[in-house]
């Protein structure tokens, strides 16, 4: 059988997809980690900021050397990026066979074909209602104990920097049936933890004979599945994360204490020109109604810094905001324009690079500090961990998250992957826990 060999840039969501497609040609190619004997090169780009499709141009110059070597490797580009730039892609880059967008996947096995003579083929088309809901994944990324499933695709949030309403197209959800065939599927295979996965779950619904389905009542009901999967979702819109759904996740002991709610910017102003929806007080109200429930609830945040016309009054705002919920962790990037948006088209992206640099800089070290503080209030404390492997710097030792998403190191013992145990923490960095027995 022929060869694949898939890389897999941005989101969850693109590896989550990476999985499908590995699927959808099953039949076709063996999935190859070695790139050199590879027929099929893939790469699932991501188009989100200007030095994520930089990355994927300077790959694509590597891989042309390489097709000299072989002169039947096909090579494709699939995601975000296929949609972004359609078939100017396939002028700028010679090297690419084909293109397929994220809606496009069932279409490759045709895609592949058409081009193998030497003609560049695309598809971009975006669907109202593709979710490959019958699809079940190839699970190449094999720790067999967390699995990604997703449960909705596309956004239809229009938030003004972003691009992902134009690359993944109008919001839908997956039936829950085939939700649920995926999950049972998953336990059968011994997986111990499940990630639900859509650009914002909270907005999960599904409707069919007069029922409805809702992103809390699905979710409680992959929890019941069993007791020993672990439950985990993302992305959370703060716009929408309702009471039910908080009391949903304080309600099942499965379902980890664990809540990524991307605030994005801490000043009203901004919140408003980004479209997000929400106030800081309203943002502020959710976080408060998450620590009422759940006092252990981990909160973790995208911040975008130097946006549109951003003041050092506004940035001042993200610093405070950052400080007032305490994030244990945070995603942090500067403001990149992305061609086509609201916000290209209508605001000025007048913070000069190297102010967007000292801003970013000073959220990086802020998070530092509030990541290290709400390490150190774990020290002492026993957690249950899901072991996920073996720890990079040393055999003896494994790695595994708690509920609150944090990995922690400690003695193999006599412990599996795959296995809950419980630790107590003696240590931390900023970034990692440390259970020394
Ligand atoms: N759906 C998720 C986010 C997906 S994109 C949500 O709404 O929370 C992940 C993050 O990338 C965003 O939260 C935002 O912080 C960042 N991002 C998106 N567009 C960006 C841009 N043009 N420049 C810089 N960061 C951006
Ligand atoms: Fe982008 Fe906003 Fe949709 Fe998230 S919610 S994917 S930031 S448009
Ligand atoms: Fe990137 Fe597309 Fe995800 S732009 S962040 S891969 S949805």
């Amino acid at each position: 059988m022929k060869k694949l060999y898939i890389e897999t840039y941005g989101c969850q969501m693109n590896f989550a997809d990476s999985e499908v497609v590995a699927a959808i040609l099953k039949d076709l190619y063996d999935l190859t980690e070695n790139i050199q004997e590879a027929d099929l090169i893939l790469l699932n780009t991501c188009s989100i900021r200007d030095k994520a499709e930089q990355r994927i141009h300077k790959r694509l110059q590597e891989l042309e050397a390489l097709k000299k070597k072989h002169r039947t490797l096909q090579v494709g580009l699939l995601g975000c990026m296929a949609e972004r730039m359609q078939e100017e892609l396939l002028q700028t880059e010679p090297v690419l066979n084909f293109i397929a967008g994220p809606d496009a996947y069932r279409d490759l096995p045709h895609l592949i074909e058409e081009s193998a003579n030497g003609d560049a083929k695309f598809n971009v088309l975006l669907s109202e209602e593709e979710t490959y809901d019958n699809i079940m994944p190839v699970r190449y990324d094999l720790n067999g104990v967390s699995a990604y499933v997703s449960i909705m695709r596309g956004c239809n949030n229009f938030c003004t920097y972003c691009v992902v309403p134009y690359t993944r197209g109008r919001e839908r959800s997956r039936s829950p049936q085939t939700i649920f065939m995926e999950v049972e599927q998953l336990l059968k295979d011994g997986y111990k933890e499940v990630t639900l996965l859509g650009q914002n779950v909270n907005s999960y619904l599904w409707e069919q004979d007069g029922q409805t389905m809702n992103f809390a009542q699905l979710m409680a009901a992959v929890a019941e599945m069993s007791p020993d999967l672990r439950v985990r979702f993302a992305t959370s819109h703060p716009k929408d994360i309702s009471d039910e759904l908080i009391e949903t996740i304080a309600k099942y002991d499965n379902i980890c204490k664990y809540i990524h709610l991307p605030v994005q910017s801490g000043s009203d102003v901004m919140l408003k020109r980004m479209n997000r929806v929400y106030t800081r007080e309203y943002y502020m109200g959710r976080v408060r109604k998450i620590k009422e429930l759940m006092p252990d609830c981990a909160i973790s945040t995208d911040i975008i810094a130097g946006f549109c016309g951003e003041t050092l009054e506004d940035h001042e705002q993200t610093l405070s905001i950052m400080r007032e919920v305490g994030y244990e962790y945070a995603y942090m990037f500067k403001y990149s324009e992305r061609g086509g948006t609201m916000s290209a088209k209508r605001f000025k992206d007048d913070i000069p690079d190297e102010e967007k640099t000292r801003r970013l800089e000073e959220i990086i070290a802020l998070q530092g500090e509030l990541s290290l503080a709400s390490n150190q209030r774990d020290v002492g404390k026993t957690f249950r961990v899901l072991i996920e492997g073996t720890s990079k710097r040393s055999a003896d030792q494994l790695y595994g998250r708690n509920s609150q998403n944090k990995v922690i190191i400690f003695p193999k013992g006599n412990h599996q992957i795959g296995e809950y145990v419980d630790v107590t923490v003696t240590r931390c960095s900023p970034a990692t826990l440390f259970a020394d027995e």
